[in-house]
């Protein structure tokens, strides 16, 4: 029970209209829970809030742009004085790859992806870190990916910018433990979503977001440290990362996939 509030679980999530947040929203959404639910477009986060009314928990959403920090950190501010938040999950992200005919990838997709990916995350972290730290409490989710404990070869940025997360979320473990803030670091496979739909290639142990999301929120109430999965493909990543690279590369050969462009973000793909 927040300390002034009513809800028994105050939850921010990001990317909330998206596939794995829109699973992860009616995954946690039940009586007694407060949801604020975050991505830029309204229209579509309207829906799952309808749905999540309609399993019996509560909340609201905001239409903001992850990379916008000013705007985010002043709302979560807002937010967590009138709901003081309990667990924040920073799952919104975006993808890009290769160029056409696997030429490198645009300045603008590794751009886009640093900035949501990286520095999205970090802002929304930011944002309410020094509340859970003065509370003594509370819990952050970091949504990184598989691609991030292993590049895919055709995906650069993307890859390396789960890499960051995941570092991210070791070190903001270390430093939260004491202030008893829990981190807990995610790395999913294959997940059908529409981020997945535009990954053309091999998507081996693909799995529903809804199951996805059934996984993910068992991991985060066992406040697990670091939680990859489905369980084989984060196992054969684990034993490759033992090999010598030039070995391990041979494994990741099968991996290869062509990125669509994400309809969502301008083309000519300058935002
Ligand atoms: N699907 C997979 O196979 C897979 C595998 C491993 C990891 N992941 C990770 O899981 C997370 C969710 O992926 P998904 O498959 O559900 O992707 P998705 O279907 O493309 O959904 C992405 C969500 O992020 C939001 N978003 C994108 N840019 C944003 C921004 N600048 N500010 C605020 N919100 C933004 C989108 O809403 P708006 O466009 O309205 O802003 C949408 O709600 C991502 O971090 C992804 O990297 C996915």
């Amino acid at each position: 029970m927040g300390m002034t509030d009513r809800y028994d679980r105050v939850i921010v999530l990001t990317g909330a209209s998206g596939g794995i947040g829109q699973a992860l929203a009616r995954e946690f959404a039940g009586p007694g829970t407060y949801l604020a639910l975050i991505a830029r477009d309204e229209a579509r986060l309207e829906p799952v809030m309808t749905d999540i009314r309609a399993q019996g928990a509560e909340g609201e959403v905001a239409a903001i742009d992850i990379r916008d920090r000013e705007k985010l950190q002043a709302y979560l501010a807002e937010l967590d004085t009138r709901h003081p938040v309990d667990l924040v999950i920073a799952n919104a992200g975006v993808t890009a790859g290769l160029g056409p005919n696997r030429t490198r990838e645009s300045d603008a997709d590794s751009d886009r992806q640093i900035d949501v990916n990286y520095r999205g995350v970090v802002n929304t972290v930011s944002g309410i870190v020094d509340a859970l730290q003065k509370r003594r409490r509370g819990q952050i989710v970091l949504v990184a990916s598989l691609a991030g404990m292993r590049a895919l070869p055709d995906m650069p940025s993307y890859s390396a910018t789960k890499a960051a997360i995941i570092a991210y979320g070791h070190s903001l473990r270390g430093w939260l433990k004491p202030f008893g803030v829990s981190v807990t670091i995610i790395c999913p496979g294959f997940v059908t979503t529409p981020m997945s739909a535009r990954h053309k290639g091999a998507k081996p142990f693909e799995m529903p977001a809804d199951k996805a999301a059934t996984l993910m929120r068992r991991a985060i109430e066992r406040k697990r440290a670091f939680y990859a999965f489905p369980f084989l493909l984060a196992f054969g990543i684990r034993l490759q990362n033992l090999l010598p690279p030039i070995l391990g590369d041979l494994f990741l050969g099968g991996f290869e996939a062509e990125i669509e462009d994400d309809p969502r973000y301008g083309n000519p793909k300058d935002t």
